[in-house]
């Protein structure tokens, strides 16, 4: 029998997955479910791309990279224009359906938290929010240790003549990225002799600048959705999530914007 796009794509099975729990079925839940399991699919490629950075780095593939840096931007402008579509639903009527989420919360999207480990966004604490035994939980306790993005990205710099500072290829995985003065030189180095290089840096600058931008969007879509109230994780909601704003992923790019 020929191969047909639902057995290919597995229609059937991906179609049977979106089961509302409001009993009769709320209408919004419907998108509420459709629209968090497609964030999910995209942490999922994002991942994946991420993970072809890391290989791109420490071959010195840079053209390799720079291609998928901007397939991972392109994704990551749709994970914010995502935002528009669940604002159209109000306060009133995520509230019809908003207890049968019961503690059920984004914040225990493990995907998204590897998406932040394995960029180097790393914060052990996280790792108490999801139970020992969870596949997800198992999964995010190895990127902890795992060489970050940013670890493959020293190779990169190594291959173009920038020397690493034994202190930063020694360091403890398991802490976010640390700025770094010798780094900073290297990269504006880079900037002013290697138009290629600079390029790659600007899609990275990108990429930090668009998940801040999502970090935004989603927290003002909690304020108008659920104003000052607490979050089904357990949070303070609103308050909480304005903490993570402004927080660069590569900080050494930003040190150096105003010295160029
Ligand atoms: C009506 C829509 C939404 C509301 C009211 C909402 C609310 C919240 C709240 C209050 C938190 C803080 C943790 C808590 O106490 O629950 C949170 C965290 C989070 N939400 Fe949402 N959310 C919504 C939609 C989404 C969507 C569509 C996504 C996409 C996957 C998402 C992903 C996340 C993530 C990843 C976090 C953790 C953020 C971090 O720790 O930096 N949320 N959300």
């Amino acid at each position: 029998m020929p191969l047909t796009y639902s057995r290919y794509l597995k229609l059937e099975e991906l179609l049977a997955l979106q089961t509302p729990a409001s009993d009769p079925p709320e209408h919004d839940e419907t998108l509420f479910i459709v629209i968090h399991q497609v964030y999910e699919l995209w942490f999922k490629l994002l991942l994946h791309e991420l993970e072809k950075v890391k290989r791109d780095y420490s071959s010195g593939d840079l053209f390799g990279t720079i291609a998928t840096w901007k397939r991972i931007r392109m994704v990551l402008k749709t994970l914010v224009a995502q935002i528009d579509v669940l604002e159209t639903m109000t306060p009133m009527s995520f509230l019809t359906f908003r207890d049968r989420l019961d503690t059920a919360s984004g914040f225990q999207s493990t995907q998204f938290r590897e998406v932040e480990f394995v960029i180097g966004h790393r914060r052990a604490g996280m790792l108490q929010h999801y139970p020992a035994g969870d596949a997800g939980a198992e999964r995010l306790r190895e990127r902890l240790t795992q060489r970050s993005l940013y670890d493959h990205f020293y190779d990169f710099l190594e291959g173009r003549g920038v020397p690493i500072p034994p202190a930063l290829r020694a360091r403890d995985r398991a802490l976010p990225t640390e700025p770094n003065a010798d780094i900073q030189e290297a990269l504006l180095r880079l900037y002013h002799g290697a138009p290629d290089v600079a390029i790659l840096l600007e899609l990275m600058t990108d990429f930090d600048e668009g998940l801040q931008e999502w970090r935004y969007r989603h927290v003002k879509l909690v304020e108008r959705t659920i104003g000052a109230k607490k979050g089904t994780g357990g949070s303070p909601g609103v308050e909480f999530l304005k903490q993570s704003l402004f927080k660069p992923l590569f900080p050494d790019l930003w040190a150096i914007r105003h010295r160029m």
